[in-house]
């Protein structure tokens, strides 16, 4: 007999679905087949090096095929593709890739329209329950710069939902510009530049 403490599983889905997530699909390929699951439980792990992991339920499709192939990709879905989403979550989805335009990717094939997707080979797979925590090392980043104006698709309370106003292309241009001043400033602190002269003057 099991000593857990009795957790309404209403309840626990409520809670955890107060914890609003952007949606990816990760997608594989398996010789002539490609399969694409919807997953919200993405996330980044370490820096150094970069990894990342998904949960998968052990019933789902893609945990079988997950045992079988080396790699997968993680397509990062815009406000735009919410039908993607829908599709790519389904129980029968054997048309969900030929409804969406695909590209070839280093181990998994990569939906076009995507924010980002990062190409991933596995390094780990850990039991969760009735899930497995698939961990994979990054090895090859893709951002379409067309994608850079559109919104993240969002998921808070078991709906899609609009996280955002998309930046307008001047918005966009100037986030790029204050990443680099970001980027420059760790390097700066980790020691690899020398110290700025006017250091009041610099916006962090
Ligand atoms: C927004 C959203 C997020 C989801 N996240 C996950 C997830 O992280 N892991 C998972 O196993 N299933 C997740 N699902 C459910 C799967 O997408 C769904 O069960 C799918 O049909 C399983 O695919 P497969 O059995 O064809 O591989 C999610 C569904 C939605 C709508």
């Amino acid at each position: 007999m099991s000593a857990r403490p009795a957790v309404d599983p209403a309840a626990f889905r409520r809670a955890v679905g107060e914890f609003a997530t952007g949606v990816t699909v990760v997608t594989v390929q398996h010789g002539d087949r490609i399969h694409g699951m919807t997953a919200n439980s993405f996330t980044s792990v370490s820096l150094d090096p970069p990894l990342v992991l998904f949960c998968v339920g052990k019933s789902a499709r893609m945990a079988r095929l997950i045992e079988q192939v080396e790699g997968f990709a993680v397509n990062i879905l815009s406000d735009r593709q919410m039908q993607v989403s829908r599709q790519f979550a389904g129980a029968n989805k054997d048309d969900a890739t030929r409804l969406v335009s695909l590209r070839r990717g280093p181990v998994a094939p990569l939906l076009s329209g995507s924010l980002a997707a990062l190409s991933c080979r596995i390094s780990a797979v850990h039991e969760g329950g009735d899930h497995w925590i698939v961990i994979g090392e990054v090895i090859a980043i893709h951002e379409p710069e067309q994608a850079r104006t559109n919104g993240p698709l969002a998921f808070f309370r078991s709906r899609y939902c609009d996280l955002i106003v998309p930046p307008t292309p001047a918005e966009a241009a100037d986030r790029w510009s204050n990443d680099e001043i970001r980027i420059y400033h760790e390097e700066w602190s980790a020691g690899d530049v020398s110290e700025p002269a006017e250091r009041r003057d610099l916006p962090w």
